[in-house]
């Protein structure tokens, strides 16, 4: 397994997957859409040195400013926005990236900050907004929205059986006003034994909510074949199968041996993190890695 020889705060998944299927080489330009902790792209950029035409996003302060720190004096691009907003503004100014990766999903940093309000196993506010300037967080969502929607949101993202009680009984307590008390309520509705925390569901749709994550990446794929060079490489990792879902029907949309079809596909089923890495890196487990080459 390929250790990240570089020290940061959030170990990068797949990595000996994703710099196999990118396979960057000399002067390749590339563009990493969730840039975090720059894991992936320090060693990404090592191999293409070519760090001018190469641009590294995330809509997070925290990691722009360690990528800041990390890349200081390289002259790589950095940008801090939303991967949709960012990968439009590229495209508009007819950039064109040979490899592109987008690393989906929430950063150790966003787990472990206990101020961040992602995580069940810690007590913090409701907030779980991946851009600190954004104004909706999760308190809004669990305290504001209507019973329905409320359901709705944790059938749709959550795909939580228990989306009405749960709603219900939030709908019932209100104000909720921290992660503990979330989670307790999520309990509420599954007692007794359960191998995965019963709050892990109500917590992946609340945080898709606030991060408008599915639309994000629903509307940004066909902007990322846009910003495809000729035979350029497209690596998206997700974390759950609703994100997995899109990326994989996206992808075969736009493949095959039809005369129009753009993409072909460098993986036919996901890849999943070796049991090695899955072991050292527990949030690994739950890793896909889809990838495709421009025609
Ligand atoms: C899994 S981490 C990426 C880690 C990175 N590959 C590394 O090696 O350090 C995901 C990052 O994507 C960012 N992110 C998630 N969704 C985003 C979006 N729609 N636009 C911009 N950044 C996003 C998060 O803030 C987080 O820093």
């Amino acid at each position: 397994m390929h250790q990240n020889p570089h020290k940061t705060i959030h170990q990068p998944v797949l990595l000996d997957e994703v710099l196999s299927y990118l396979d960057p080489k000399k002067g390749e330009r590339y563009l990493d859409l969730t840039a975090g902790y720059g894991g992936h792209a320090q060693l990404i950029l090592e191999k293409t040195q070519n760090y001018k035409e190469s641009y590294l996003v995330d809509r997070d302060n925290f990691a722009i400013k360690e990528l800041e720190k990390t890349f200081d004096g390289t002259g790589v691009n950095l940008i801090k926005k939303d991967y949709l907003g960012a990968s439009e503004s590229l495209k508009q100014a007819n950039q064109k990236f040979d490899l592109i990766l987008a690393d989906l999903g929430v950063s150790s940093p966003h787990l472990n900050e206990v101020n961040r309000g992602f995580s069940f196993n810690n007590n913090g506010p409701l907030d779980m907004r991946m851009d600190q300037e954004q104004k909706m967080s999760a308190w809004n969502i669990v305290n504001e929205t209507s019973f329905e929607e409320l359901a709705n949101l944790l059938w749709k993202y959550g795909e939580e059986p228990k989306s009405r009680q749960i709603a219900r009984l939030i709908t019932l307590n209100r104000p909720v006003s921290t992660t503990e008390e979330l989670a307790a309520l999520a309990k509420k509705a599954w007692p007794g034994h359960s191998k995965t925390h019963p709050a892990t569901r109500t917590f992946q749709a609340v945080r898709i909510a606030v991060n408008n994550e599915l639309d994000q990446l629903s509307e940004a794929l066909p902007v990322w074949l846009d910003l495809l060079a000729p035979a350029g490489r497209l690596a998206i990792i997700s974390f759950h199968s609703l994100e997995d879902r899109i990326v994989k029907q996206y992808f075969i949309s736009e493949s095959g041996d039809n005369y129009d079809s753009r993409l072909t596909l460098l993986t036919r089923h996901p890849v999943s993190p070796k049991p090695q890495e899955q072991a050292h890196n527990p949030r690994s487990r739950s890793a896909k890695l889809r990838v495709v080459a421009a025609k």
